[in-house]
């Protein structure tokens, strides 16, 4: 299968504590997994009533408090930055969850290849990187492509929560959806799962204001 040329993340450092470095050595194997086909959700999180894909862990504060507040949903984490994902491995330990799994990937990449039409109950994608000056919207990851490829891997009556602390980025969100006619819905209030981030919280120091979004598949 080929690679796209163009991915669609940034890298940023891979530079890990001592403490994520040897959670990795550790645990990586045990809760991560290498996708070499269409992802099997019955397999790589057997029992669970849903599935929700997080798009952009980060550093998994908000990944892990919402999985440890509902067990019986399983959640895929799909992340690049290594230190993010070892930061969360190490609260799935701490914690002892058992509904988490995680993917380092691109998500557009892992999407577009290995995830089923039709398979998820929804989609996470809290604070997506908000690329604010005009030459860079084209690396925002909601674009009218990503709509389309949600609305098909999504289940009927599946949804995708947004959050965004940029208020342009807000305005360019509400339109990419309202103009695809696969999707009901809009702007929310704030959900009671969704936990402050060490990101969220820095926008909030600067006075940014938050805006959640839901689009239920129709
Ligand atoms: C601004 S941070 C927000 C992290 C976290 N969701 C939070 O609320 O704190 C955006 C994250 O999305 C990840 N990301 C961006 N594009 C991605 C992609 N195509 N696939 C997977 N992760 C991606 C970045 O590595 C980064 O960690």
């Amino acid at each position: 299968m080929q690679r796209p040329s163009n991915r669609s993340y940034s890298l940023r450092g891979d530079r890990m504590t001592r403490a994520q470095a040897l959670a990795m050595e550790q645990y990586w194997g045990n809760y991560s997994i290498q996708v070499e086909s269409p992802i099997d959700f019955n397999q790589i999180l057997p029992g669970k009533e849903k599935v929700i894909v997080e798009i952009g862990s980060g550093m998994g504060e908000a990944t892990a408090q919402i999985a440890q507040s509902t067990a019986q949903v399983g959640y895929l984490a799909v992340e690049m930055h290594k230190p993010g994902l070892a930061a969360l491995l190490l609260l799935i330990i701490e914690k002892q969850l058992s509904n988490i799994k995680l993917i380092r990937e691109d998500a557009i990449y892992l999407f577009e290849n290995y995830i089923l039409d039709n398979s998820l109950d929804g989609i996470h994608l809290l604070f997506p990187d908000p690329w604010p000056k005009n030459r860079q919207h084209k690396r925002r990851i909601v674009q009218g492509d990503f709509v389309e490829m949600v609305a098909k891997k999504l289940k009927p009556g599946g949804f995708i929560h947004i959050a965004t602390d940029w208020q342009p980025y807000a305005g360019w969100i509400n339109n990419h959806f309202a103009a695809s006619s696969a999707f009901s819905g809009g702007v929310v209030p704030r959900p009671d799962w969704r936990v402050l981030s060490k990101f969220e919280g820095q926008g909030l120091k600067k006075g940014h204001v938050v805006t959640d979004f839901r689009y239920v598949k129709r």
